[in-house]
């Protein structure tokens, strides 16, 4: 049975039992708490936390996952793959154990005959089957034993480190039960799960969502905050490991989404794959490599066409590290040219049937991947010659390579340390390792407390949730910019709190407000909250759970009481100004489209008063013409007055009349629509936006320049933020014209002739002063002092460079021919001495060199110098001495014999 025949079995048996029929959602997590989706669960987490109303309370869905947790196992076991979909079926608040247990089995055991268009179930034989259960959880166990039939003898019971699941963050949890299939005494031993998970693969997770988690410390430790609103069902069916089973391959790997592309990368490496999982087999280290390989192409390709560009924080760093090692691993195995473009294609083929955008999106996905690959290649020649230095001295030191030379390497130069190894090893060099391990672990240390001290400003989700109490907060921005409502609650220091007192700093939630919470790139709006006594001062507000404004206020007077009537009034003139920007951000978001085509994705945005910023994915700098463009149809748009409209509409509406949306983000069933121009400009939006495009004035494009791989970042200002911007520059013009004394079009000109009249005055400034020292080298030469058989000049050039005098002494060194001769020239420069010394060959027979000489007239500069025997420099303190300094080299040159 085909991947995607699997995926339609399941669709059909769920479907036909009631379940709403949800495709997958983004790799990107919709859930804030998590990077990627880990889970078929994820985009259902506010229905289990009844944050949300579900539209349906079934629902079945076949998930595209990311987990990297385990990605040391990929290639090494059967069955981890760090992008794997997962088959779901969801109850929420509807049915439980009662019924998910009993249509798990009836699907894996069912026949495969068809049944219309799919077959009824998965054929698995039941005495293959094995059933773990929670410690205590006796009821899952009596259905697995009385309603089901499974023998007791194949029912284990697990802690909750195996039968308990959670996101791993604070949010929903519950005991669960796992389905385990035999694969028979050639893979391990007997006593199921317990005994043997190599053996015995898991491949159905079915969880008894009944917990509210507020923190999970591991595994088996973390904390219930009390009961979900209702007990639920979510479950997962790893379909990669189901398709090994019933494809009877060894493992995930080689099943038929994936095995082409190892296929691929074996005939790249021009080796044969041979399916062992021996680590004693001498293939083994190259299959796992293949293996390894397969899996993280695939998972880049998913990546890449959701949205993620490599980067150096985040998802984009997990994308770009498993790029990476695909690379590695091809160059180990003895690829040395680029290969990514060829396995990523073979990747496309292999999973457009399921995922049709994965083709449609290709020229995209190829070129980030294939940009990424050719930067890592540079990063590898770059450090395999720092490596080639390292190793050279570590060989004549002993050949050992230290520790904190890899370390270097890998932090540095981005040099992977398997590399470092393999080709010290090559060299016959050792490695250090554990002092590599531990500067490894000290900036991993770094990085923890780091990241603690950026979390450490959230307060705890819990209390939010507490007030949002399923009532969100009514949100009055879009037509009113002051609101009479009532304190829903007050937060102090983290807690629920009745009062705060003046000078506190709070946070305060209102049943109504018109200030707009900080998302999709507006700033938050700004203003005061008063009421009978009090008066507060809004600097920020923040949306931390969906549906609730929390305003962040400090108390400027009185006492306030949580519960009171309160009235909140905006900052008008910084909202208009923010909402202008917010509208620009729209038109450059259309003119790039017109400039650019619709490759050019919004990657990120923020706007405030007078200025925006907008990211968006392309991969090269824009031309001079292309940002003169996007300034003028931006501009045009303004000029033509477009109205703006605002349309609430059904997702899939929006989504017919296309709608940009961007990657990852979850929107809800109705949707806001914000267009300028019609469909010029039609975007998903919860901002607040000007009535008509001529509001926003002006707009100034600024800058346009890369913000890591794949991704531009174009800057503007906006309204009277951009006229103030064209009036400081033409004032600049005025000056120049004043001091130019040319009309403003002939200033690049004029500008342009004078540097080239300054350049050649200095090249004409460069050859008369050769010319001089030439000549007066001459002279010098002829001045020459005689020093018991050495001709010595001892010149002090005054005012001159290094360069200047070493010019001076190669000259004299030349015109002395075979004489034995020494010329010693001195000046100043930039207030301190400087001394050039050179010998001629027969000076240094007679034992003169001018390294030592340097020496000497350096001591009494007060400085330092050396060099050759031939040439030297040095310099020092005090110009003053340079006389002295001279005399000093004449002496020694006579005291050379004594
Ligand atoms: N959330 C559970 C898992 O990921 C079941 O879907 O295993």
């Amino acid at each position: 049975m085909k991947s995607e025949e699997i995926a339609r079995t399941w669709y059909d048996y769920f479907g036909a039992r009631g379940h709403e029929r949800v495709p997958s959602a983004s790799l990107v997590s919709p859930d804030p708490s998590l990077l990627f989706t880990v889970a078929g669960m994820v985009p259902f987490i506010p229905y289990f936390l009844g944050a949300e109303t579900p539209p349906y309370s079934r629902a079945v869905s076949v998930q595209k996952c990311i987990r990297t947790a385990d990605i040391e196992e990929v290639g090494k076991t059967a069955r981890h793959g760090t992008f794997f979909q997962m088959c779901g079926n969801f109850s929420f608040g509807d049915y439980f154990k009662e019924k998910a247990i009993p249509m798990a089995w009836e699907l894996l055991t069912g026949s495969r005959d068809t049944d219309g268009s799919s077959p009824r179930g998965f054929g698995l034989d039941p005495d293959r089957l094995w059933v773990t259960v929670y410690q205590d959880d006796d009821e899952a166990y009596s259905i697995w034993r009385d309603d089901v039939g499974v023998p007791e003898n194949r029912i284990q019971r697990f802690g909750p480190e195996d039968n308990y699941w959670n996101t791993g963050q604070p949010g929903p949890g519950g005991p669960c039960s796992e389905v385990y299939y035999d694969r028979g005494p050639a893979y391990g031993i007997e006593g199921g799960p317990a005994a043997d998970e190599t053996r015995y693969v898991e491949i159905w997770n079915l969880v008894f969502m009944q917990d509210r988690l507020s923190a999970v410390h591991s595994k088996s430790e973390f904390e219930v905050a009390g009961p979900l609103q209702s007990k639920s069902i979510d479950t997962g069916l790893g379909l990669e490991r189901l398709a090994m089973v019933l494809q009877g391959v060894e493992n995930m790997y080689e099943t038929d989404q994936v095995r082409p592309v190892l296929d691929r990368a074996a005939e790249l490496a021009g080796i044969t794959y041979t399916s062992t999982e021996d680590p004693e087999d001498p293939n083994h280290s190259n299959d796992v490599r293949l293996r390894m390989i397969a899996d993280h192409v695939r998972s880049a390709l998913m990546l890449i066409s959701d949205g993620v560009r490599p980067s150096n924080e985040g998802g984009g760093f997990i994308l770009r590290r498993l790029i990476r090692r695909v690379i590695l691993a091809m160059r180990l195995l003895g690829a040395e040219d680029s290969t990514f473009g060829s396995l990523i294609s073979v990747s496309r083929d292999a999973m457009k049937g399921v995922y049709p955008e994965v083709e449609q999106r290709f020229d995209t996905i190829l070129r980030v991947a294939e940009k990424e690959e050719q930067a890592f290649l540079r990063t590898l020649s770059a450090g395999t010659a720092r490596l080639d230095s390292a190793v050279g001295s570590a060989k004549a030191q002993g050949g050992r390579l230290s520790g904190e030379d890899a370390f270097a390497l890998h932090d540095t130069y981005g040099f992977p340390i398997d590399l470092t190894l393999e080709m010290a090893e090559e060299a016959g060099v050792d490695v250090d390792q554990d002092t590599f391990r531990e500067l490894m672990a000290e900036q991993r240390q770094r990085a923890r407390a780091d990241a603690k001290g950026k979390k450490s400003g959230h307060a705890n989700t819990e209390v939010y949730r507490e007030l949002l109490r399923d009532v969100p907060t009514h949100f009055t921005g879009y037509t009113e910019h002051t609101t009479e409502s009532r304190i829903r609650g007050l937060v102090v220091d983290g807690a629920e709190a009745s009062s705060a007192g003046a000078g506190q700093e709070i946070e305060i939630v209102l049943d109504a407000t018109p200030f707009y919470a900080e998302a999709g790139g507006q700033a938050p709006d700004t203003g005061r909250i008063t009421g009978d006594g009090f008066i507060l001062e809004v600097s920020d507000v923040q949306s931390p759970i969906k549906g609730l404004s929390v305003h962040r206020a400090r108390v400027l007077e009185g006492e306030v009481p949580a519960g009171a009537e309160a009235l909140g009034t905006i900052d008008v003139r910084r909202r208009l100004d923010a909402q202008k920007a917010h509208s620009a951000t729209h038109l450059i978001h259309a003119a790039l489209h017109d400039v650019l085509g619709p490759d050019a994705v919004q990657a990120g945005s923020f706007n405030k008063e007078g200025f925006l910023r907008f990211d968006f994915t392309h991969d090269e700098a824009l031309s001079p013409g292309a940002r003169q463009e996007l300034e003028e149809i931006t501009n045009l748009a303004v000029r033509d007055n477009f109205a703006v409209e605002t349309k609430t509409m059904a997702l899939d509406e929006a989504e017919a009349i296309g709608a940009m949306m961007l990657f990852g983000e979850k929107y809800g069933d109705q949707v806001r629509v914000v267009e300028m121009n019609g469909p010029w400009s039609r975007e998903l939006c919860g901002g607040t936006h000007v009535s008509s495009t001529a509001e926003i004035g002006t707009v100034a494009l600024m800058s346009e320049a890369s913000v890591g791989s794949g991704n531009r970042r174009v800057e503007a200002l906006v309204g009277l933020d951009a006229f103030k911007h064209f009036a400081a520059e033409r004032t600049l013009v005025s000056q120049l014209t004043e001091m130019l004394k040319v009309p403003a079009d002939q200033v690049p000109d004029r500008i342009a002739s004078t540097l080239s009249k300054l350049r050649e005055a200095e090249r004409e400034l460069e050859r008369l002063r050769g010319e001089q020292l030439r000549a007066a080298a001459g002279q010098l030469a002829d001045q020459a002092v005689d020093a018991d058989g050495v001709s010595v000049v001892a010149h002090h050039a005054g005012s001159a460079t290094g360069d200047d005098l070493r010019q001076l002494v190669m000259d004299l060194r030349q015109r002395f021919g075979s004489r034995a001769a020494v010329a010693a020239a001195a000046g100043e420069s930039k207030g301190r001495p400087v001394v050039v010394i050179g010998t001629t060959e027969a000076a240094r027979e007679e034992g003169l060199s001018a390294g030592d000489l340097v020496k000497v007239a350096c001591g009494v500069l007060g400085g330092g110098g050396g060099g050759k025997p031939d040439l030297a420099q040095g310099g020092g303190q005090d110009a003053s001495a340079i006389p002295a300094a001279l005399d000093a080299v004449v002496a020694a040159v006579r005291a050379r014999s004594a």
